[in-house]
């Protein structure tokens, strides 16, 4: 039956988990729903604001567009699972100390496409984070803010600040 449920095992913030979920589960409701970490948003649901941005070995992906069963054996990383403890992100900690958040609705999604960023290429130019926001819809700030932010972020952890 093609709406017999399967199995999923992967990593979401460094836990091991072992599901059933539907063939055709998004990833985003399997997180949201399933594993309550609504740290990820719902947005248009149809791939065009990156609210639900979460990166999957490493990349940023749009959980709203892909099958949960596609995570399967692959490690997950949501917005809750940046932070080391009580230790912020430098790109988290960047976005706060530099004011690049205002109602706050993009910016796990933010986080995550710039962390993917980050550990794809760890000094990026100012185009390249333009390049790796611009799909996360904010309609509060532009974008000046979190790329500046992004920048300071990138430096601390070259140890340059
Ligand atoms: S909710 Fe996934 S891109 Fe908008």
């Amino acid at each position: 039956m093609n709406d017999e449920l399967k199995e999923l095992r992967f990593s979401v913030n460094g836990k091991p988990y072992e599901l059933k979920v539907k063939p055709k589960a998004l990833l985003l409701d399997v997180l949201r729903k399933e594993l309550k970490l609504t740290g990820t948003r719902t947005g248009c649901e149809v791939s065009a604001c990156g609210a639900c941005t979460v990166n999957l070995d490493g990349m940023a992906v749009r959980a709203c567009s892909i099958l949960a069963l596609q995570a399967n054996g692959r490690e997950v990383v949501t917005i809750e699972g940046v932070a080391d403890g009580d230790k912020l992100h430098p790109i988290q900690e960047a976005m706060v100390a530099h004011g690049a958040i205002e109602c706050g609705f993009c910016t796990s999604g933010m986080v995550m496409s710039a962390r993917a960023l980050l550990l794809e290429n760890p000094k990026p130019t100012r185009e390249d984070i333009r390049r790796a926001v611009q799909g996360n819809m904010c309609a509060d700030s532009g974008y000046v803010k979190y790329i500046e932010a992004v920048e300071i972020a990138a430096k601390k952890m070259q140890g340059g600040e």
